[in-house]
């Protein structure tokens, strides 16, 4: 009798690490993130709608996202690199506020600006 319990307690653990497991990678898969939306609400401020940044960009000197040099040169790295740290007195950081699921997906955002 003693051994059924282990057996069931032991079985009771990997169920909920798998259901734990699989809930935790679909809350936060890529397909759910709403990456336009996150540049609305935290970029455009400075950066603009369109990437063309804004007075308040200007002053700052933030990069103009449309500047067909700057995408051929820059890496995705690089992008990623820079949401997450910022550049201080310029841009503030993102690492805390964002997930890295959420900063991947705004390099492609990034991107689209310098499509014409
Ligand atoms: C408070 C204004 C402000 C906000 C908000 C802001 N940025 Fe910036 N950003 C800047 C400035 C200023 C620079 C130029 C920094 C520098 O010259 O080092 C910059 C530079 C960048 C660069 C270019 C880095 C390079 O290699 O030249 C990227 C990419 C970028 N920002 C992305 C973003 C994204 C994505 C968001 C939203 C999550 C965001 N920024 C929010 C001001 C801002």
């Amino acid at each position: 009798m003693h051994k059924t319990g282990i057996f069931t307690a032991t079985s009771f653990v990997v169920v909920v690490g798998v259901i734990v497991f699989f809930s935790g990678t679909s809350v936060s898969s890529a397909a759910d993130i709403d990456a336009k939306k996150l540049y609305m609400t935290h970029c455009k401020t400075c950066h603009g709608e369109n990437g063309k940044p804004t007075d308040l960009g200007v002053g700052l000197e933030a990069r103009d996202f449309t500047d067909a040099a700057w995408q051929a040169k820059v890496t995705d790295e690089q992008i990623i690199k820079q949401i997450n740290n910022g550049t201080p007195e310029k841009m503030m950081p993102f690492k805390e506020k964002l997930s890295q699921e959420e900063i991947k997906a705004l390099v492609p955002v990034v991107r689209s600006f310098g499509k014409k």
